[in-house]
Protein backbone atom coordinates (compact mmCIF):
# COMPACT_ATOMS: atom_id res chain seq x y z
CA UNK A 1 0.00 0.00 0.00
CA UNK A 2 1.04 3.84 -1.15
CA UNK A 3 0.93 7.16 0.94
CA UNK A 4 1.40 10.57 -0.06
CA UNK A 5 1.56 13.48 2.26
CA UNK A 6 1.24 17.43 1.35
CA UNK A 7 2.37 19.34 3.88
CA UNK A 8 1.23 22.77 3.85
CA UNK A 9 2.30 25.41 7.21
CA UNK A 10 5.18 25.38 9.59
CA UNK A 11 8.00 23.09 10.99
CA UNK A 12 5.64 21.33 13.31
CA UNK A 13 3.44 20.52 11.27
CA UNK A 14 6.38 19.33 8.82
CA UNK A 15 7.56 17.43 11.83
CA UNK A 16 4.08 15.94 12.57
CA UNK A 17 3.85 14.67 8.77
CA UNK A 18 7.34 13.10 9.38
CA UNK A 19 6.05 11.15 12.60
CA UNK A 20 2.55 10.20 10.35
CA UNK A 21 5.06 8.99 7.45
CA UNK A 22 7.33 6.55 10.14
CA UNK A 23 4.01 5.06 11.63
CA UNK A 24 3.12 4.27 8.08
CA UNK A 25 6.37 3.43 7.31
CA UNK A 26 6.16 0.69 10.32
CA UNK A 27 2.91 -0.57 9.39
CA UNK A 28 4.47 -1.71 5.94
CA UNK A 29 3.25 1.05 3.72
CA UNK A 30 5.55 2.81 1.15
CA UNK A 31 5.81 6.52 0.27
CA UNK A 32 5.25 8.05 -3.15
CA UNK A 33 6.03 11.37 -4.15
CA UNK A 34 2.58 12.12 -6.05
CA UNK A 35 -0.91 11.49 -5.90
CA UNK A 36 -0.60 9.11 -9.34
CA UNK A 37 -1.09 5.15 -7.58
CA UNK A 38 -1.24 6.32 -3.98
CA UNK A 39 -3.81 4.21 -1.61
CA UNK A 40 -3.74 7.26 0.93
CA UNK A 41 -3.14 11.37 0.72
CA UNK A 42 -3.01 12.96 3.53
CA UNK A 43 -2.97 16.47 3.50
CA UNK A 44 -1.44 18.14 6.59
CA UNK A 45 -2.97 21.33 6.28
CA UNK A 46 -2.26 25.12 8.03
CA UNK A 47 -5.37 27.67 9.20
CA UNK A 48 -3.00 30.68 10.47
CA UNK A 49 -4.03 32.65 7.27
CA UNK A 50 -6.56 33.09 5.00
CA UNK A 51 -4.60 31.29 1.76
CA UNK A 52 -3.03 28.40 3.15
CA UNK A 53 -6.95 27.00 3.50
CA UNK A 54 -8.12 28.16 0.41
CA UNK A 55 -5.16 26.17 -1.16
CA UNK A 56 -6.45 23.47 0.92
CA UNK A 57 -10.18 23.14 -0.82
CA UNK A 58 -8.48 23.83 -4.23
CA UNK A 59 -6.39 20.55 -3.59
CA UNK A 60 -9.29 18.47 -2.49
CA UNK A 61 -11.17 19.55 -5.65
CA UNK A 62 -8.39 18.43 -7.92
CA UNK A 63 -8.40 15.12 -5.81
CA UNK A 64 -12.15 14.92 -6.76
CA UNK A 65 -11.20 12.94 -10.06
CA UNK A 66 -8.24 11.06 -8.55
CA UNK A 67 -10.61 9.62 -5.96
CA UNK A 68 -13.19 8.61 -8.59
CA UNK A 69 -11.01 7.00 -10.34
CA UNK A 70 -9.19 5.08 -6.92
CA UNK A 71 -12.50 4.18 -4.96
CA UNK A 72 -10.82 1.62 -2.92
CA UNK A 73 -8.05 4.87 -1.72
CA UNK A 74 -8.51 6.83 0.92
CA UNK A 75 -8.51 11.10 1.44
CA UNK A 76 -7.33 12.03 4.48
CA UNK A 77 -6.97 15.59 6.27
CA UNK A 78 -5.33 16.35 9.17
CA UNK A 79 -2.98 19.53 11.19
CA UNK A 80 -4.55 22.64 11.85
CA UNK A 81 -7.67 23.44 9.40
CA UNK A 82 -8.38 19.83 10.40
CA UNK A 83 -8.99 20.85 13.67
CA UNK A 84 -10.51 23.98 13.24
CA UNK A 85 -13.15 23.00 10.72
CA UNK A 86 -13.53 19.27 10.74
CA UNK A 87 -17.36 19.58 9.48
CA UNK A 88 -16.89 21.93 7.29
CA UNK A 89 -14.29 20.10 5.43
CA UNK A 90 -16.44 17.19 4.96
CA UNK A 91 -19.27 18.77 3.73
CA UNK A 92 -17.50 20.92 1.12
CA UNK A 93 -15.34 17.75 0.45
CA UNK A 94 -17.35 14.68 1.11
CA UNK A 95 -14.70 12.42 -0.59
CA UNK A 96 -12.87 13.36 2.23
CA UNK A 97 -12.74 10.00 4.27
CA UNK A 98 -10.76 10.93 7.71
CA UNK A 99 -10.52 14.33 9.67
CA UNK A 100 -8.00 14.02 11.72
CA UNK A 101 -7.10 16.76 14.40
CA UNK A 102 -3.65 18.07 15.65
CA UNK A 103 -3.87 15.90 18.71
CA UNK A 104 -4.71 13.16 16.41
CA UNK A 105 -2.36 12.83 14.06
CA UNK A 106 -0.40 9.74 15.50
CA UNK A 107 -3.43 7.58 15.48
CA UNK A 108 -3.35 8.00 11.41
CA UNK A 109 -2.82 4.47 10.88
CA UNK A 110 -5.64 3.31 13.07
CA UNK A 111 -8.07 5.45 11.70
CA UNK A 112 -7.16 4.48 8.07
CA UNK A 113 -7.71 0.83 9.28
CA UNK A 114 -11.04 1.59 10.86
CA UNK A 115 -11.73 3.41 7.24
CA UNK A 116 -10.83 0.36 5.62
CA UNK A 117 -13.05 -1.63 8.00
CA UNK A 118 -15.75 -0.06 6.64
CA UNK A 119 -15.99 2.18 9.71
CA UNK A 120 -15.79 5.64 8.10
CA UNK A 121 -15.96 8.53 7.25
CA UNK A 122 -14.39 9.87 10.71
CA UNK A 123 -13.77 13.24 12.24
CA UNK A 124 -11.81 13.04 14.58
CA UNK A 125 -10.94 16.52 16.16
CA UNK A 126 -11.13 16.28 20.17
CA UNK A 127 -8.61 18.77 22.33
CA UNK A 128 -8.24 16.65 25.33
CA UNK A 129 -4.64 15.44 25.79
CA UNK A 130 -4.40 11.87 24.64
CA UNK A 131 -1.61 10.70 26.92
CA UNK A 132 0.31 9.12 24.47
CA UNK A 133 0.28 12.36 22.17
CA UNK A 134 3.60 13.73 24.25
CA UNK A 135 5.10 10.64 24.29
CA UNK A 136 4.75 10.09 20.16
CA UNK A 137 8.46 10.19 18.82
CA UNK A 138 11.20 8.97 20.98
CA UNK A 139 11.77 5.92 19.23
CA UNK A 140 9.68 6.90 15.83
CA UNK A 141 11.84 9.81 14.83
CA UNK A 142 15.04 8.31 14.54
CA UNK A 143 13.40 5.87 11.74
CA UNK A 144 14.09 9.02 9.15
CA UNK A 145 17.07 10.66 10.68
CA UNK A 146 17.94 13.62 8.28
CA UNK A 147 20.96 15.32 8.19
CA UNK A 148 19.12 17.90 9.75
CA UNK A 149 15.87 17.15 11.73
CA UNK A 150 13.20 19.05 14.01
CA UNK A 151 12.12 17.92 17.20
CA UNK A 152 9.15 19.21 18.69
CA UNK A 153 9.82 19.76 22.12
CA UNK A 154 6.76 21.61 23.37
CA UNK A 155 3.35 21.56 21.27
CA UNK A 156 0.21 23.84 21.65
CA UNK A 157 0.43 27.79 22.80
CA UNK A 158 -1.07 29.33 25.38
CA UNK A 159 -0.22 32.98 24.17
CA UNK A 160 -3.36 34.15 23.05
CA UNK A 161 -1.90 37.07 20.51
CA UNK A 162 -5.30 38.76 19.32
CA UNK A 163 -4.95 37.93 16.01
CA UNK A 164 -3.53 34.37 16.11
CA UNK A 165 -5.58 30.93 15.22
CA UNK A 166 -2.75 28.36 16.74
CA UNK A 167 -3.86 28.82 20.33
CA UNK A 168 -7.31 27.37 19.29
CA UNK A 169 -6.16 25.08 16.43
CA UNK A 170 -3.40 23.14 18.62
CA UNK A 171 -4.55 23.88 22.15
CA UNK A 172 -2.52 25.22 25.27
CA UNK A 173 1.01 24.95 25.84
CA UNK A 174 2.25 21.02 26.46
CA UNK A 175 6.17 20.30 26.92
CA UNK A 176 7.37 16.68 26.24
CA UNK A 177 9.31 15.23 29.14
CA UNK A 178 13.26 15.87 28.72
CA UNK A 179 13.66 12.84 29.15
CA UNK A 180 12.26 11.63 25.88
CA UNK A 181 13.85 14.58 23.90
CA UNK A 182 16.95 13.65 25.13
CA UNK A 183 16.40 9.88 24.00
CA UNK A 184 14.66 10.98 20.71
CA UNK A 185 18.00 13.35 19.84
CA UNK A 186 20.60 10.51 20.88
CA UNK A 187 18.58 7.94 18.84
CA UNK A 188 18.74 10.34 15.80
CA UNK A 189 22.42 11.32 16.01
CA UNK A 190 22.78 7.80 16.07
CA UNK A 191 21.47 7.23 12.63
CA UNK A 192 23.33 10.16 11.11
CA UNK A 193 21.32 13.42 12.11
CA UNK A 194 24.13 16.11 13.25
CA UNK A 195 21.95 19.06 13.73
CA UNK A 196 18.31 19.69 15.53
CA UNK A 197 15.95 22.80 15.55
CA UNK A 198 14.14 22.13 18.33
CA UNK A 199 10.39 23.31 17.87
CA UNK A 200 7.44 24.69 19.41
CA UNK A 201 5.58 27.69 18.27
CA UNK A 202 6.71 29.31 22.03
CA UNK A 203 9.73 27.44 22.41
CA UNK A 204 10.83 29.21 25.43
CA UNK A 205 8.16 28.17 27.28
CA UNK A 206 9.49 24.90 27.56
CA UNK A 207 9.09 23.30 30.77
CA UNK A 208 6.52 25.88 32.44
CA UNK A 209 3.89 22.97 32.41
CA UNK A 210 5.79 20.33 33.56
CA UNK A 211 6.67 19.69 37.35
CA UNK A 212 10.49 20.26 38.19
CA UNK A 213 10.78 23.64 37.09
CA UNK A 214 12.93 22.70 34.13
CA UNK A 215 13.89 25.13 31.81
CA UNK A 216 14.88 26.10 27.91
CA UNK A 217 18.28 26.81 28.75
CA UNK A 218 18.22 23.97 31.15
CA UNK A 219 17.38 21.81 28.14
CA UNK A 220 19.83 23.32 25.93
CA UNK A 221 22.24 22.66 28.58
CA UNK A 222 22.05 18.84 28.56
CA UNK A 223 21.13 18.28 24.93
CA UNK A 224 24.82 20.67 24.48
CA UNK A 225 27.38 17.62 25.66
CA UNK A 226 25.55 14.95 23.00
CA UNK A 227 28.80 13.67 21.04
CA UNK A 228 28.50 13.77 17.47
CA UNK A 229 25.65 16.74 17.89
CA UNK A 230 27.00 19.81 15.67
CA UNK A 231 24.22 21.87 15.80
CA UNK A 232 21.32 22.98 18.19
CA UNK A 233 18.82 25.50 16.90
CA UNK A 234 15.43 26.15 18.26
CA UNK A 235 12.41 28.53 17.28
CA UNK A 236 10.33 30.33 17.38
CA UNK A 237 11.21 32.41 20.43
CA UNK A 238 8.40 35.15 22.24
CA UNK A 239 10.53 37.92 22.87
CA UNK A 240 9.14 38.23 26.35
CA UNK A 241 10.57 35.10 27.38
CA UNK A 242 14.14 35.56 26.75
CA UNK A 243 16.28 35.53 29.75
CA UNK A 244 19.84 36.27 30.96
CA UNK A 245 20.00 32.52 31.22
CA UNK A 246 18.79 31.69 27.54
CA UNK A 247 21.64 34.22 26.39
CA UNK A 248 24.59 32.87 28.43
CA UNK A 249 23.83 29.14 27.37
CA UNK A 250 23.36 30.44 23.93
CA UNK A 251 26.66 32.24 24.69
CA UNK A 252 28.40 29.08 26.42
CA UNK A 253 27.45 26.44 24.49
CA UNK A 254 29.59 25.34 21.29
CA UNK A 255 26.47 23.28 19.99
CA UNK A 256 24.19 26.27 19.94
CA UNK A 257 23.90 28.21 16.88
CA UNK A 258 24.41 31.93 17.14
CA UNK A 259 20.93 32.83 15.62
CA UNK A 260 17.38 33.71 16.70
CA UNK A 261 14.01 34.03 15.30
CA UNK A 262 12.04 36.54 17.02
CA UNK A 263 9.32 37.66 15.64
CA UNK A 264 8.36 41.58 16.51
CA UNK A 265 5.36 41.76 14.60
CA UNK A 266 4.56 45.92 15.12
CA UNK A 267 6.66 48.08 15.47
CA UNK A 268 4.71 50.39 17.31
CA UNK A 269 3.29 50.10 21.19
CA UNK A 270 -0.17 50.77 20.33
CA UNK A 271 -0.69 48.05 17.55
CA UNK A 272 1.37 45.68 20.17
CA UNK A 273 -0.97 46.52 22.61
CA UNK A 274 -3.72 45.64 20.41
CA UNK A 275 -2.13 42.53 19.54
CA UNK A 276 -2.16 41.57 22.83
CA UNK A 277 1.67 40.88 22.26
CA UNK A 278 3.21 41.49 26.04
CA UNK A 279 6.07 43.67 25.09
CA UNK A 280 6.74 47.28 24.54
CA UNK A 281 9.10 47.98 22.02
CA UNK A 282 11.99 49.72 24.22
CA UNK A 283 11.22 45.88 26.13
CA UNK A 284 11.85 44.56 22.62
CA UNK A 285 14.80 46.98 22.31
CA UNK A 286 16.43 45.83 25.31
CA UNK A 287 15.96 42.25 24.69
CA UNK A 288 17.83 42.47 20.97
CA UNK A 289 20.65 44.69 22.97
CA UNK A 290 21.22 41.79 25.57
CA UNK A 291 21.37 38.88 23.06
CA UNK A 292 23.71 41.17 20.32
CA UNK A 293 25.42 42.01 23.12
CA UNK A 294 26.18 38.49 24.55
CA UNK A 295 26.01 36.47 21.58
CA UNK A 296 28.49 37.68 18.90
CA UNK A 297 27.72 37.12 15.34
CA UNK A 298 24.32 36.52 16.17
CA UNK A 299 21.61 36.53 13.02
CA UNK A 300 18.58 38.36 14.23
CA UNK A 301 15.33 37.10 12.01
CA UNK A 302 11.64 38.25 12.71
CA UNK A 303 8.25 38.12 11.43
CA UNK A 304 6.10 41.21 11.18
CA UNK A 305 2.75 41.43 10.00
CA UNK A 306 1.22 44.50 8.37
CA UNK A 307 -2.27 46.10 8.10
CA UNK A 308 -4.14 44.76 11.66
CA UNK A 309 -6.89 46.56 12.33
CA UNK A 310 -7.20 50.00 13.33
CA UNK A 311 -3.33 50.29 11.38
CA UNK A 312 -2.70 53.96 10.65
CA UNK A 313 -0.62 55.06 7.85
CA UNK A 314 1.81 56.60 11.23
CA UNK A 315 1.51 53.45 12.86
CA UNK A 316 3.08 51.61 9.91
CA UNK A 317 5.48 54.49 8.84
CA UNK A 318 6.89 54.36 12.59
CA UNK A 319 6.93 50.81 12.40
CA UNK A 320 9.06 50.79 8.89
CA UNK A 321 11.72 53.39 10.95
CA UNK A 322 12.22 50.99 14.08
CA UNK A 323 12.91 48.46 11.26
CA UNK A 324 15.26 49.92 9.63
CA UNK A 325 17.07 51.03 13.18
CA UNK A 326 17.47 47.33 14.60
CA UNK A 327 18.11 45.65 11.18
CA UNK A 328 16.83 42.13 10.69
CA UNK A 329 19.05 39.94 8.91
CA UNK A 330 15.80 38.92 7.29
CA UNK A 331 12.30 38.68 8.18
CA UNK A 332 9.17 36.82 7.01
CA UNK A 333 6.22 39.15 6.60
CA UNK A 334 2.67 38.72 6.31
CA UNK A 335 -0.66 40.17 5.12
CA UNK A 336 -2.98 40.57 8.24
CA UNK A 337 -5.96 37.68 7.59
CA UNK A 338 -8.77 37.78 10.26
CA UNK A 339 -9.04 34.41 11.50
CA UNK A 340 -12.55 33.00 13.18
CA UNK A 341 -12.61 32.82 16.82
CA UNK A 342 -9.93 35.61 17.60
CA UNK A 343 -10.59 38.72 19.22
CA UNK A 344 -9.10 40.84 16.30
CA UNK A 345 -11.44 38.49 13.55
CA UNK A 346 -14.18 40.34 15.47
CA UNK A 347 -13.06 44.17 14.82
CA UNK A 348 -14.54 46.14 12.27
CA UNK A 349 -12.25 48.78 11.48
CA UNK A 350 -10.24 46.39 9.09
CA UNK A 351 -7.35 48.26 6.74
CA UNK A 352 -8.49 47.49 3.33
CA UNK A 353 -6.71 44.63 1.52
CA UNK A 354 -5.35 47.09 -1.15
CA UNK A 355 -3.60 49.14 1.61
CA UNK A 356 -2.51 45.97 3.55
CA UNK A 357 -1.03 44.61 0.17
CA UNK A 358 0.86 47.93 -0.94
CA UNK A 359 2.04 48.23 2.87
CA UNK A 360 3.18 44.82 2.86
CA UNK A 361 5.04 45.74 -1.07
CA UNK A 362 6.89 48.73 0.85
CA UNK A 363 7.29 46.57 3.87
CA UNK A 364 9.20 43.67 1.51
CA UNK A 365 11.03 46.30 -0.24
CA UNK A 366 12.68 47.99 2.67
CA UNK A 367 13.83 44.51 4.14
CA UNK A 368 15.56 43.46 1.12
CA UNK A 369 17.50 46.53 1.04
CA UNK A 370 18.00 45.92 4.65
CA UNK A 371 19.14 41.94 4.06
CA UNK A 372 21.50 42.88 1.45
CA UNK A 373 23.24 45.50 3.68
CA UNK A 374 23.46 43.03 6.34
CA UNK A 375 24.78 40.18 3.89
CA UNK A 376 27.34 42.74 2.37
CA UNK A 377 28.67 43.19 5.74
CA UNK A 378 29.70 39.47 6.12
CA UNK A 379 31.76 39.72 2.90
CA UNK A 380 34.96 38.23 3.31
CA UNK A 381 34.41 36.58 6.35
CA UNK A 382 34.75 32.72 7.17
CA UNK A 383 31.62 30.42 7.88
CA UNK A 384 31.74 27.12 9.15
CA UNK A 385 29.36 25.39 6.73
CA UNK A 386 27.15 22.44 7.12
CA UNK A 387 26.97 20.90 3.63
CA UNK A 388 23.15 19.85 3.02
CA UNK A 389 24.17 18.45 -0.76
CA UNK A 390 24.12 19.53 -4.37
CA UNK A 391 22.45 23.19 -4.74
CA UNK A 392 19.38 23.46 -6.68
CA UNK A 393 21.39 26.96 -8.65
CA UNK A 394 23.77 24.79 -11.31
CA UNK A 395 25.83 22.02 -11.46
CA UNK A 396 28.52 21.09 -8.98
CA UNK A 397 27.26 23.37 -6.95
CA UNK A 398 26.81 22.58 -3.21
CA UNK A 399 24.01 24.18 -0.48
CA UNK A 400 24.62 24.55 3.08
CA UNK A 401 24.06 26.55 6.10
CA UNK A 402 26.30 28.67 8.25
CA UNK A 403 25.56 28.52 11.90
CA UNK A 404 24.31 31.81 11.52
CA UNK A 405 21.13 30.31 9.51
CA UNK A 406 22.77 31.98 6.13
CA UNK A 407 22.24 30.00 3.35
CA UNK A 408 25.68 29.56 1.66
CA UNK A 409 26.74 28.08 -2.03
CA UNK A 410 30.00 26.80 -3.09
CA UNK A 411 31.62 25.03 -5.60
CA UNK A 412 32.92 21.51 -4.29
CA UNK A 413 32.90 17.30 -4.04
CA UNK A 414 29.78 16.38 -3.90
CA UNK A 415 31.00 13.92 -1.02
CA UNK A 416 31.66 17.30 1.07
CA UNK A 417 27.23 16.34 1.50
CA UNK A 418 26.85 16.11 5.39
CA UNK A 419 29.99 17.52 6.41
CA UNK A 420 31.47 21.07 7.92
CA UNK A 421 33.40 22.97 5.97
CA UNK A 422 34.93 26.34 5.77
CA UNK A 423 34.23 28.94 3.48
CA UNK A 424 35.11 32.25 2.95
CA UNK A 425 32.27 34.30 2.19
CA UNK A 426 32.26 35.98 -1.60
CA UNK A 427 29.12 37.52 -3.50
CA UNK A 428 26.54 38.51 -1.24
CA UNK A 429 22.46 37.70 -2.04
CA UNK A 430 18.90 38.13 -0.64
CA UNK A 431 19.23 34.49 0.06
CA UNK A 432 22.44 34.27 1.16
CA UNK A 433 25.76 34.16 -0.26
CA UNK A 434 27.94 32.17 -2.52
CA UNK A 435 31.07 31.38 -1.15
CA UNK A 436 34.77 29.63 -1.68
CA UNK A 437 35.80 26.44 0.02
CA UNK A 438 39.20 27.65 2.09
CA UNK A 439 41.41 24.48 1.22
N1 LIG B 1 4.37 30.95 17.25
C1 LIG B 1 4.95 31.81 16.34
C2 LIG B 1 4.08 32.23 15.19
C3 LIG B 1 3.36 31.21 14.43
S1 LIG B 1 2.45 31.84 13.12
C4 LIG B 1 5.30 33.05 17.09
O1 LIG B 1 4.58 33.46 17.98
O2 LIG B 1 6.25 33.65 16.72
C5 LIG B 1 3.73 32.55 12.12
C6 LIG B 1 3.52 33.98 11.80
O3 LIG B 1 2.32 34.15 11.06
C7 LIG B 1 3.33 34.89 12.98
O4 LIG B 1 4.51 35.24 13.58
C8 LIG B 1 2.63 36.07 12.38
O5 LIG B 1 3.54 37.01 11.88
C9 LIG B 1 1.86 35.46 11.24
N2 LIG B 1 0.44 35.41 11.53
C10 LIG B 1 -0.18 34.80 12.56
N3 LIG B 1 -1.51 35.03 12.51
C11 LIG B 1 -1.72 35.81 11.43
C12 LIG B 1 -2.89 36.40 10.85
N4 LIG B 1 -4.09 36.24 11.40
N5 LIG B 1 -2.73 37.13 9.72
C13 LIG B 1 -1.51 37.31 9.18
N6 LIG B 1 -0.39 36.80 9.68
C14 LIG B 1 -0.50 36.05 10.80
FE1 LIG C 1 0.14 32.73 17.79
FE2 LIG C 1 1.11 34.45 19.54
FE3 LIG C 1 1.10 31.86 20.10
FE4 LIG C 1 2.73 32.79 18.26
S1 LIG C 1 2.78 33.31 20.44
S2 LIG C 1 1.46 30.98 18.08
S3 LIG C 1 1.57 34.42 17.32
S4 LIG C 1 -0.69 33.15 19.85
FE1 LIG D 1 -0.22 26.81 10.49
FE2 LIG D 1 -0.86 25.26 12.45
FE3 LIG D 1 1.65 25.81 12.02
S1 LIG D 1 -1.97 27.07 11.83
S2 LIG D 1 1.56 27.85 11.17
S3 LIG D 1 0.35 24.71 10.67
S4 LIG D 1 0.68 25.54 13.98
Amino acid sequence: MKYYIITYGCQMNEADSSLMASLLDRAGWQEVESAAGADLIVLNTCSVRERPEHKVYSTLGELRAWKQSNPDALLAVAGCMAQRAGEEIRRRAPHVDIVLGTRWFHHIHDLVARVRAGDGPLVVSEMEEDPSAARTGNDLAADRAPLRAFVPVIRGCSNFCSYCIVPLVRGPESSRPAEDIICEVKALVGRGTREVTLLGQNVLAYGRDLPGGATFPDLLRALDPIPDLWRIRFTTCHPRDVTDELVSAMAELPSVCEHIHLPIQAGEDKLLHDMNRGYTIAQYRTTVDRLRAGVPGLALTTDIMVGFPGETEEQFEESLRLYRCIGFDAAFTFAYSPRPGTAAGEREDEVPQDTRLARLRKLIDLQNGITLSRNKAGVGEEAEVLVDGPAHRGEGLLAGRARNNKQVIVAGDQRLAGSLVRVKLAEPHLWGFRGHLDE
